[in-house]
């Protein structure tokens, strides 16, 4: 006959080993969850991170904005006016992607492309693909541009040249041409043909995305870490184009960063690196504050003053200037001259948002506010992306150059 004291001995008993088994588990939980979240986060052909990193899931869109040059008319009768711009759009594209040939290295890294394909959603849109839009001349001012260091008497022989084919430096085209489909300029096309006409452009058509739909290459082969040696290497880019460098000076060259989709979980790591092909560099975006997307915890990464700055504020950024002390543009706008073909193109924050006062004086109707902000919001167990606003701003940096009308 057990006696009752013995019972309740035995249940206190059980009791006791399941609270140390329930220490036991609460001390040890995090490291089981992190083994088990590193075995289905670092990329191998069988993870459960695959299907996700190669094909994304969710629908992704594009946003274009373009802007209408409004007092052409103005300028062209010389008045003593400022540029003004009128926003447009969005118009917005479904964008489709996929990671193709797909190769497995034995480093722990794996090559790869990224194909991608956009569709048309005239429902999402704010306009018509067919609204026509005045702006620069991209194709006039990269000659005029890659001129500047010559002398004034060639240069208005080649000006005299360019006013064949071009009244302005303006130019007029739909939208569609101005993104996917490319404008048809003659100076392209004569350009192989003339020796003295130095014209970088490998395309017979201009756009801003133009040849880039489907295209497998446009952005260049990957070399990212799969994470699988060291897990908080996970998603990093090792090598772009085959290099580990860009053309940027020093620390600026560097290849590095998540291409975006993947990145390790460090719980609140105080910055993140984005590698961005569009502007052949990475951003360095830094914590900025707790945010819950659809009941998901996660933390908010905003790019802040520094993510375009050549040195002005920044000193460790004096390497996206040329050479010390070249004439450099003013801070909030990235030279991207040699990722565009020689073009004289600036990358910025949509509407010039937080840059130099100097770019606003110079151009009216621009309207910055917080929400242009590249912000990057990351669950922090899993590193997943939980809310992307990547935008940018492509400019054109037109200067009067000696020679040129
Ligand atoms: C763009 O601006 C021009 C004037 O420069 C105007 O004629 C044209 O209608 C504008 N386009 C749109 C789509 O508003
Ligand atoms: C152009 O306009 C600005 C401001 O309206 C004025 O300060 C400047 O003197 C003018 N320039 C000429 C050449 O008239
Ligand atoms: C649509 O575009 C027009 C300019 O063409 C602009 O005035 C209007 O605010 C835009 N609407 C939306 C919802 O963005
Ligand atoms: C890893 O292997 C790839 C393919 O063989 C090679 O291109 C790359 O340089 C290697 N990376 C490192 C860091 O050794
Ligand atoms: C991109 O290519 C696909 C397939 O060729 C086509 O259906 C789609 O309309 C194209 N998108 C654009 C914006 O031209
Ligand atoms: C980059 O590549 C060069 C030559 O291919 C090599 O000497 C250098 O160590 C590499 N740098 C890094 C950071 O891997
Ligand atoms: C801006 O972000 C950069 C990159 O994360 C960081 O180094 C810098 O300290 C930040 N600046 C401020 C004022 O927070
Ligand atoms: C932009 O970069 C190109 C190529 O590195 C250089 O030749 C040019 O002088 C730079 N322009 C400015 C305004 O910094």
């Amino acid at each position: 006959m057990v006696s009752p004291g013995v019972k309740s001995g035995l249940l206190m008993g059980f009791g006791s080993a399941l609270v140390v088994f329930g220490a036991v588990v609460v001390v040890y939980w995090p490291p089981i969850f992190m083994s088990q979240l590193k075995s289905s986060m670092a990329l191998t052909p069988t993870s459960s991170s695959f299907g996700i990193w190669r094909e994304t899931p969710i629908p992704m869109f594009l946003e274009c904005f373009l802007f209408n040059v409004s007092n052409v008319d103005d300028i062209l009768a010389r008045k003593n006016v400022t540029l003004e711009v009128v926003q447009l759009g969005p118009y917005v594209f479904r964008e489709v992607h996929e990671k193709v040939n797909i190769h497995w290295n034995s480093n722990h890294t794996v090559t790869f492309y990224n194909q991608r394909y956009w569709y048309f959603e005239p429902e999402m849109s704010n306009g018509s693909l067919s609204d026509v839009i005045t702006n620069i001349n991209p194709v006039v001012v990269t000659v005029a541009y890659s001129m500047r260091h010559q002398r004034a008497a060639v240069n208005v022989l080649v000006d005299s040249f360019v006013r064949l084919f071009h009244s302005s430096v303006f130019v007029a085209a739909p939208a569609s041409a101005w993104l996917f489909d490319g404008i048809d300029d003659p100076l392209l096309d004569v350009a192989n043909d003339i020796p003295f006409l130095p014209l970088p452009i490998p395309f017979e058509k201009f756009g801003w995305f133009y040849a880039r739909n489907g295209s497998i290459d446009f952005d260049g082969v990957f070399v990212m870490n799969t994470g699988t040696e060291d897990f908080s290497r996970l998603g990093m880019l090792e090598l772009w184009r085959n290099s580990n460098r860009t053309f940027y000076r020093g620390e600026c060259g560097e290849v590095k960063g998540s291409t975006g989709e993947l990145w390790a979980p460090e719980l609140g790591q105080p910055e993140v690196v984005i590698f961005a092909p569009d502007l052949c560099t990475y951003m360095a975006l830094s914590k900025d504050k707790p945010v819950e997307v659809e009941g998901i915890e996660g933390v908010q990464y905003a790019a802040n003053d520094s993510v375009f700055d050549n040195g002005h504020k920044y000193p460790r950024m004096a390497c996206y200037c040329d050479s010390p002390g070249a004439d450099c543009v003013p801070a909030g706008a990235l030279n991207v001259s040699r990722c565009r073909y020689g073009a004289p193109a600036f990358v910025s924050l949509p509407h010039l948002y937080g840059a130099d006062p100097y770019f606003p004086s110079k151009l009216a109707g621009l309207h910055p506010t917080p929400e242009h902000r590249f912000r990057l919001s990351l669950e922090m167990y899993t590193g997943m992306p939980l809310q992307v606003s990547a935008q940018l701003q492509i400019n054109l940096l037109v200067r009067h150059i000696a020679g040129f009308t």
